[in-house]
């Protein structure tokens, strides 16, 4: 069936989230984080997104804020850091991280051709809106839908459910992106055409359900809809 409405994971897909670290390390006073800041930016992801996996199977959800937090409190232990202000300034930045380059114009080519578009994420309603309002892309968006809505976290398939439910429509009719490997074999598993964006150029996941397409960013994410 023909793709009606385009739905994009936000965190790791639209906004970089290895941005936090990377200007906090950036400001002065936060010297600590010259050499160690990849190293936590990559640990404070790993830990936040295992906490939602370990969340939802043991069924004991959260918001996203605090598996946030949660995993960067592991992330900045790892490294020996102990620094309340540090800890804070990290956490201010996770609520304006930018948008990677491409995204506005991107997502406003889809509008131009008449597309739905929105966003699906773990994060909480208003994480989400800080994250849109600080990117500026809030224009370019028929939607926002948070996993606070059915209390669960991805990849249970009550989450990709929220798609189908608002815009009224099948799976195969909606495309969703996503650069996290393991959410874009849940949304194929749900019945999404799924696009996996490996700015990292990492192996494939080894699971059963893989993406139709394979993208570098989402510069030529349009292409795929036509
Ligand atoms: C999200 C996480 C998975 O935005 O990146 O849902």
């Amino acid at each position: 069936m023909a793709i009606k409405t385009c739905v994009f994971d936000a965190y790791g897909t639209l906004f970089d989230v290895a941005a936090a670290a990377r200007e906090a390390a950036s400001q002065p006073g936060n010297e600590i984080l010259q050499d160690t800041w990849p190293a936590i930016a990559q640990d404070w992801r790993l830990k936040q997104l295992q906490y939602t996996w370990l969340r939802a199977v043991m069924q004991e959800h959260c918001d996203f804020w605090q598996v946030t937090q949660d995993g960067l409190d592991w992330a900045l232990a790892a490294a020996n850091i102990s620094d309340a202000r540090l800890r804070q300034v990290l956490l201010d930045l996770y609520w304006e991280l930018s948008a990677y380059p491409e995204v506005a114009a991107m997502l406003k080519t889809l509008k131009d051709r008449g597309l739905a578009t929105a966003i699906l994420s773990n994060g909480s309603p208003d994480m989400l809106q800080a994250a849109v309002t600080s990117a500026q892309v809030g224009d370019l968006l028929d939607d926002v839908l948070s996993v606070e809505s059915v209390g669960v976290f991805k990849p249970d398939a009550r989450v990709y459910g929220l798609v189908t439910s608002r815009f009224d429509c099948a799976p195969d009719q909606v495309l969703f992106v996503s650069s996290n490997g393991w959410d874009a074999a849940g949304a194929a598993h749900f019945g999404f055409e799924t696009v996996w964006v490996n700015r990292a150029g990492d192996p494939m996941d080894t699971l059963p359900w893989t993406p139709q397409h394979v993208l570098a960013d989402l510069t030529d994410l349009p292409g795929l809809v036509v």
